[in-house]
């Protein structure tokens, strides 16, 4: 979905193997009305991720999720990345921890227990 002020999104990405689009990263602002967040603003940026099934098992959604990860703090300098998934999404799940995301909370949303988690980038903001 296009996002009605497209410089508001932080981040979109495509995952290319030898010239497919596999899947894709995004980086979004986290919907204020809806539970879950770090900042007291809300309006966190939030990571999401998927690909083709095809294309799973392989590791390349770890590899662009850290790519995506490793490009953010130059983009915006400081800011912590949230990601929420549903629990019994265990690829998800197990993507976000490798990924360095740590549990702020759980909840019920869509009628299924919702994990919510932060990831902060390692150099602090001036
Ligand atoms: C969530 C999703 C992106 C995870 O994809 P994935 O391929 O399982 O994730 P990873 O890139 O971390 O790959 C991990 C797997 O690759 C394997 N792997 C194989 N070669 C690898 C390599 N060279 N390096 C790393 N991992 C490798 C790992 O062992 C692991 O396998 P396992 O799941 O059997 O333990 C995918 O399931 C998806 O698109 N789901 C639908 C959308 C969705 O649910 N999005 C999340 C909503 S919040």
């Amino acid at each position: 979905m296009v996002p009605e002020v497209p410089g508001r999104r932080p981040g979109l990405f495509v995952i290319d193997l030898d010239d497919t689009m596999i899947g894709m990263v995004t980086l979004d602002r986290r919907d204020a009305e809806r539970p879950g967040h770090v900042r007291p603003d809300a309006g966190e940026a939030e990571l999401g991720y998927m690909l083709l099934p095809e294309a799973w098992g392989r590791g390349y959604a770890a590899e662009a999720c850290a790519a995506a990860l490793d490009w953010f703090p130059d983009a915006l300098p400081g800011e912590p990345v949230v990601l929420c998934t549903r629990t019994a999404n265990d690829r998800a799940m197990r993507l976000a921890t490798k990924l360095g995301f740590t549990e702020v909370e759980r909840f019920e949303e869509y009628g299924a227990e919702q994990w919510f988690g932060v990831w902060r980038p390692l150099t602090p903001s001036r």
